[in-house]
């Protein structure tokens, strides 16, 4: 039996089935708007937002002046996004990506697979990747993906901010358990990591305990390609 769950089939009955409030965040992320200023964005800078689910993160991002770009596979989260915030959004296909993408002003959202695009036909650099239950969502497999799939826009992608979380015990859902080394091996190939806090969870989830933890740590990590240009840890 397959030990993790499928991991796309496993979002997208998420969504079908409204159950998303264990990751949905109700304000915006408060990691964000304590680090934001350190990645140094300016107006029109583009911020993409893999796996962006229906993020108010994304509301609040648009709202400083940058250019929103989410990437969701679940058709429902994109459409429940507009209608929750109430923006008129148009649907177009775009050349060449030949994917659906949902627009309205600074804020567009590709309904597609994340690995079926090609970054670069899309944009020709990224300000910001902000990771926020990206990564830690998708098993250990998946997770290689995700890296190589970073390491490859390198050029392209010039600093991440990356939202963690390390904990003991079995891990076996997400969001999965990520160690330092993990990041490190993942990405140094393409990025100098800097390890911004580290905070202990004081109260550990049902969930969590009844699966053997005794610690959790959300670790925040700033990424910086060393091949973007001029960018500095
Ligand atoms: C834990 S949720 C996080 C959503 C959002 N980042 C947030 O902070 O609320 C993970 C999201 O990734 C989406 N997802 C999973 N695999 C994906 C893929 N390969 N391409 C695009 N989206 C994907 C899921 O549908 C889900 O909405």
């Amino acid at each position: 039996m397959n030990k993790f769950p499928e991991d796309k089939a496993f979002w997208l009955r998420c969504w079908e089935n409204d159950n998303y409030e264990f990751f949905d965040q109700k304000d915006v992320n408060v990691h964000l708007k304590n680090y934001l200023h350190l990645f140094m964005l300016t107006n029109n800078d583009i911020c993409f937002i893999p796996f962006c689910g229906k993020s108010i993160d994304m509301i609040y991002l648009a709202r400083l002046g940058v250019k929103v770009i989410g990437v969701e596979i679940s058709k429902k989260a994109v459409e429940l996004f507009f209608k929750t915030y109430e923006l008129d959004y148009s649907i177009t296909k775009i050349d060449p990506l030949n994917q659906w993408v949902y627009q309205s002003n600074n804020i567009n959202i590709i309904c597609a697979d994340m690995f079926d695009i090609d970054l670069s036909l899309l944009t020709n650099k990224v300000a910001l990747w902000y990771d926020r239950g990206a990564y830690i969502s998708i098993p250990k497999c998946i997770r290689e993906k995700y890296a190589a799939y970073i390491n490859h826009h390198s050029a392209l992608i010039s600093n991440i901010f990356m939202i963690s979380t390390y904990y003991n015990g079995i891990s076996d859902k997400p969001p999965y358990s990520v160690s330092d080394v993990e990041i490190k091996t993942g990405f140094e190939k393409s990025y100098d990591i800097l390890k911004l806090d580290c905070i202990r969870n004081p109260v550990l989830s049902n969930m969590r305990l009844e699966k053997g933890a005794t610690f959790q740590f959300f670790n925040l990590y700033k990424l910086v390609s060393r091949k973007a240009g001029h960018h500095h840890l």
